[in-house]
């Protein structure tokens, strides 16, 4: 979709395969074909954005709220008609199971009616002069630019309209491009973009990173980097853009989030949350436990309870009813598993339960290995898959200090009672993550909430009111005599 168009790029077409299967044996089956962009086609997205936001004077970036609302609106409402589609195509495509398909494309349409109204809610307090220092002062928010949006292959729906609706409804024009597992999802929406938005405010590309983003970056016209994705990416893409002073990065990178469970732990409730933690979606998510602190003195009754809980989880595919475990879209992932598998075994980790690696195809069963300690990959890894790492700890300052260490600072789960004890290690706690989720697993939602991290895990802060404040800056209008009301 450029310039309002539906178009057929000329580089490679390329057929996207399911990554299951109805058999035993893993079977690709072709889903459809998708048409990449090829390098130089960049250069025509690229100004369809920069036409339509036209330096601040276009159409969109200069329009009224309420036609800017309306546009969002007709877009949602078109949106609602694809459930069905989409929600089929999430199953086949990135192998999640139906309940959390459904979840996600309901999850997105309400956080699409949830920004409309924090964006009039914002709006409302913006739109009118106030008298401050003796001023009359109208405090606006306007738009940053031409934004190019990269999304995640776990939540090729929800979070990457985490990004792109704050941006669109900023005023910000955007180059989106889906991440490579899961474009096909985003197929059923382009006609509802299409007719919903004024022509070169909202263009998909299709295509490889590299063929598709750099010569984006290289453009220079880009003014927003909004990834969510890896570190890696992030960087190389930041240092293709010729003026990097100019851009502005939303950022939500790699996370090692832990578990602490401490010693009066309700140990029922702390099993079954680090199991939906740690491999809800097979660990793709990066809100995911990824490595578990257990205390000495409970260690053995946890690792018992624990191990068992996740050999009692079915596997299958995503519609069978009762199944939590499913193929996985990134087909070289059940050897990366198995290499961190291998490594650790091999510097004295245990796989605790039976299935623990047992490997078929594009699937892995999930191992937990015991005892892993910092010389193992695991341990610093963000695996984003089926492995669990348990460690055990005799002092809170050991898990403490790792995670003072560690290159990531999103999230932690602290399992415990006694306040006293909880209170002290909260106020630690919060300054070495963003998120503090006691006795409960970790999650990116409500989308009210502060979504973000420190170190390497995020730039920038998504949730909704949040991320209306990223995609935008905050101008204002200063006057003596002349007051006013621009509703
Ligand atoms: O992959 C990262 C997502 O932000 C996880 O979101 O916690 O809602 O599953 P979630």
């Amino acid at each position: 979709l450029v310039n309002g168009e539906l178009k057929q790029w000329t580089g490679q077409t390329t057929p996207v395969f399911s990554t299951i299967s109805s058999t035993e044996k893993y079977t690709p089956t072709l889903l459809g074909s998708i048409p990449f962009m090829a390098e130089k086609e960049a250069a025509e997205v690229v100004e369809a954005a920069n036409a339509a936001y036209d330096k601040g004077q276009g159409l969109w970036p200069t329009m009224k709220v309420a036609d800017r609302i309306k546009c969002m609106e007709n877009f949602v409402r078109q949106m609602k008609e694809t459930r069905e589609e989409v929600v089929k195509l999430l199953m086949w495509e990135i192998g999640k199971n139906l309940g959390d398909s459904q979840k996600e494309f309901d999850r997105t349409v309400e956080y699409i009616y949830d920004t409309i109204a924090s964006y009039k809610e914002l709006n409302g307090r913006s739109s009118h002069f106030e008298k401050v220092q003796g001023v009359n002062a109208m405090i606006r928010r306007g738009p940053l630019g031409v934004v190019l949006c990269l999304g995640p292959y776990n939540y090729p729906l929800n979070e990457t309209f985490s990004l792109l609706i704050p941006a669109l409804i900023m005023g910000n024009t955007v180059i989106f491009k889906p991440a490579k597992h899961g474009v096909l999802c985003i197929s059923p929406l382009l006609e509802a973009f299409r007719s919903s938005f004024p022509k070169g405010v909202i263009n998909i590309v299709y295509g490889r990173g590299r063929e598709v983003a750099s010569p984006i970056m290289k453009s220079g016209k880009i003014d927003v980097l909004a990834l969510i994705g890896n570190s890696k990416s992030a960087i190389a893409l930041q240092d293709q853009h010729p003026n990097k002073n100019r851009l502005r990065l939303i950022l939500g990178l790699e996370a090692k989030n832990p578990a602490i469970i401490l010693p009066d732990a309700d140990l029922d409730l702390a099993i079954q949350e680090c199991i939906t933690g740690t491999l809800s979606f097979n660990g793709q998510r990066c809100t995911a436990l990824k490595v578990l602190y257990v205390h000495e003195s409970i260690i053995e009754e946890f690792n018992k309870r624990f191990s068992e809980k996740v050999d009692a989880l079915q596997f299958g595919n995503p519609w069978e009813k009762g199944v939590s475990l499913t193929p996985l879209p990134e087909t070289d992932k059940p050897d990366y598993i198995q290499g961190l598998i291998d490594d650790a075994t091999s510097k004295g980790a245990k796989i605790l339960n039976e299935k623990g690696g047992k490997h078929t195809d594009n699937f892995i069963f999930p191992a937990v290995l015991y005892p892993v300690n910092s010389k193992m990959r695991v341990y610093h890894e963000e695996q984003f898959g089926p492995v669990v790492p348990v460690i055990s700890f005799k002092d809170i300052q050991e898990p403490l200090e790792d995670m003072a260490e560690s290159n990531y600072g999103q999230q932690v789960s602290l399992f415990g009672k006694d306040i006293k004890t909880l209170a002290p290690l909260i106020d630690a706690l919060v300054n070495l993550v963003c998120r503090v989720n006691l006795n409960s697993s970790c999650q990116r939602g409500p989308d009210a909430f502060p979504f973000t991290g420190r170190k390497d895990s995020a730039v920038g802060t998504l949730s909704i009111p949040d991320a209306l404040r990223s995609f935008s800056i905050r101008t204002f209008v200063a006057s003596k005599d002349i007051a006013y009301n621009n509703e």
